[in-house]
């Protein structure tokens, strides 16, 4: 039994303080556990070998099938299912299926294009590091294009 102050529920300031801060540091750790808990979460890159280059100017999945680039839908859709597995899966869950603590990939509609490239590129500051540096433009639609396709 936990007794303070002689008084189970009562905390007095320094305490409170106290409790907080403990509070904090597990919620901290937690948050660490789920960006790093999953295993090796090193971006893994993808070799998008066989599409074409996308420019930065494109803001719209260009490999939906009835895009611009729709004859590569196929190639694209298997390219970016290893892009994904390399590195989304770790903290949107293997196959695209959230665990519920990161987005349903899936729920993002087309309309949210412009959105998906930008977090993808920039991060989230919330949680999603930035892969600018690991995927480029037409691997990032790669993995748009697999998760359309698992919809
Ligand atoms: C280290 C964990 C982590 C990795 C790796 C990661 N994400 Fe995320 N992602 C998050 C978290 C957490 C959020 C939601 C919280 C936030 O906004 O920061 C998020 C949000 C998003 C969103 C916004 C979804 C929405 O409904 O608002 C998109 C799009 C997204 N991620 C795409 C990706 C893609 C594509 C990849 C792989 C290239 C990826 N993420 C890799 C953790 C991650």
């Amino acid at each position: 039994m936990f007794i303070i102050n002689n008084n189970p529920l009562k905390f007095n300031r320094k305490e409170r303080a106290c409790l907080k801060a403990s509070l904090m540091l597990i919620g901290s750790m937690s948050l660490a556990g789920l960006a790093y808990g999953h295993g090796d979460v090193t971006p893994q890159g993808l070799d998008t070998e066989g599409l074409p280059e996308i420019s930065k100017d494109v803001l719209s999945n260009p490999f939906r099938e009835d895009a611009e680039h729709g004859e590569y839908y196929e190639l694209a859709a298997e390219l970016g299912k290893k892009g994904y597995a390399g590195n989304c899966a770790n903290c949107h869950g293997i196959e695209a299926m959230s665990g519920g603590l990161t987005p349903d990939l899936r729920e993002l509609t087309e309309w949210d294009d412009e959105y998906y490239i930008g977090r993808v590129v920039n991060g989230t500051g919330g949680g999603m590091p930035s892969f600018k540096d690991n995927l480029d433009r037409s691997a990032a639609w790669a993995i748009k294009t697999y998760v359309e396709s698992v919809q």
